[in-house]
């Protein structure tokens, strides 16, 4: 019985918004289709309302008046992870779920962009789409500042487009710091915000990618990459997110904003659309399989990747809780749901998979 239900962790902003019918980043009804589709029943809890000792979960399932009600079941065996934890405790109950022979995909999702970095470089055929990165140290900025023109100082982990810098070379011998709107020159002497953020050991140094632009603003792509009801990887969508003018981050918290591929290839000259989506979609793959042996339960990712002028994927980061929330922005529905229908799929993959083990 238990085997028709999949289990999606959320975390308390959402699980509250499901319980008090109002909408947050989950769109619960693209969950209920995909749910109908694959012969499963969703349900939505936190790690908190799992109690492994008895074997059951509080969860919230929809009633027969469409209202969600909180009902107490046993633990599905199968779980999505749409929650983000920051806690060695939550890591552990993630490990003993898995231990008593539940699998939880996505599980633990966050991963340093150092630690991502040193993954990739470890295959050969990714080294031309990586800026070349370093961790934060006076000595590796001023080597940098050697080697690249332009360079993107940023937190390890996720920041949301917070707190990072863009130091760029002028002209000889001249740079310039972009912090907060303002441009600081500087020669010789280093500002105080430079020398605060090389000294930051959480930070990274990275060359900067030479975006493509779109109306003269930077654009960089999402690109939600996921296991499907086959177990295999795909690219459920691509969507594109232009900085607002005179910004260097893309980020939506930022003033991004987020349009469709196809829109924005139309005004790159230099850009044939199908040619850049297949490239697009080799790297993406390439990138996730390289990952998954790192991270086995990797199965839905949102990739950052950066298109040069050519139309030449780079790789900025790997979010491993995609808010998917890019798709909407740019009103590709069509992506946006496929978002939410594979996981589905892929969980319902997973349940035929161990039903067939048994
Ligand atoms: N090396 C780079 N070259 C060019 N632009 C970059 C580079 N690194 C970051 N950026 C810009 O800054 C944005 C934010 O950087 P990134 O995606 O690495 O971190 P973040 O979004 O703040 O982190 P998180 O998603 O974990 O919160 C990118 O989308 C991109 O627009
Ligand atoms: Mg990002």
């Amino acid at each position: 019985m238990n085997d028709s239900y999949i289990g999606i962790l959320v975390d308390g902003f959402v699980y509250r918004g499901i319980k008090h019918g109002y909408s947050t980043f989950e769109r619960v009804s693209f969950y209920e289709q995909a749910s109908k589709q694959y012969g499963v029943i969703p349900c939505f809890f936190r790690l908190r309302d799992v109690t492994l000792e008895s074997n059951q979960v509080q969860a919230l399932v929809k009633g027969a008046n469409g209202r969600y009600k909180l009902t107490t079941i046993p633990i599905p065996s199968v779980i999505h992870n749409r929650s983000l934890f920051f806690h060695k405790q939550s890591k552990g109950k993630l490990l003993s779920l898995q231990d008593a022979g539940i699998t939880v995909f996505n599980g633990w999702n966050r991963y340093g962009k150092m630690t991502v970095h040193e993954i990739l470089m470890g295959n050969e055929e990714l080294h031309s789409h990586l800026p070349e990165t370093r961790r934060a140290s006076l000595e590796n900025l001023k080597e940098m500042m050697n080697r690249y023109n332009e360079l993107i100082i940023k937190p390890n982990s996720s920041s949301l487009g917070a707190g990072i810098i863009m130091v760029e070379r002028v002209d000889d011998g001249v740079w310039a710091v972009n912090h907060k709107q303002e441009k600081k020159l500087f020669t010789n002497e280093l500002p105080l915000i430079l020398l605060k953020k090389a000294a930051n050991k959480h930070y990274l140094i990275q060359q900067r990618i030479p975006l493509a632009k779109y109306q003269g603003r930077p654009f960089d792509l999402r690109v939600s990459v996921q296991k499907n009801g086959s177990g295999e990887w795909q690219v459920s969508g691509i969507v594109c997110k232009v900085a607002k003018l005179g910004k260097y981050v893309t980020n939506v918290a930022k003033g991004g904003t987020c349009k469709s591929l196809r829109e924005l290839i139309s005004g790159c000259p230099k850009m044939d659309y199908d040619k850049v989506y297949t490239q697009i979609e080799a790297f993406s793959l390439k990138v996730v399989k390289e990952l998954e042996g790192r991270f086995p339960s990797l199965a839905d990712v949102g990739l950052d990747i950066g298109l040069t002028e050519d139309g030449f994927p780079m790789f900025i980061e790997c979010n491993g809780r995609d808010l998917r929330i890019t798709f909407g922005k740019a009103s590709l529905m069509e992506e946006w749901k496929a978002t939410h229908t594979t996981p589905i799929s892929y969980a319902r993959y997973l349940l035929d998979s161990k039903t067939a083990e048994e």
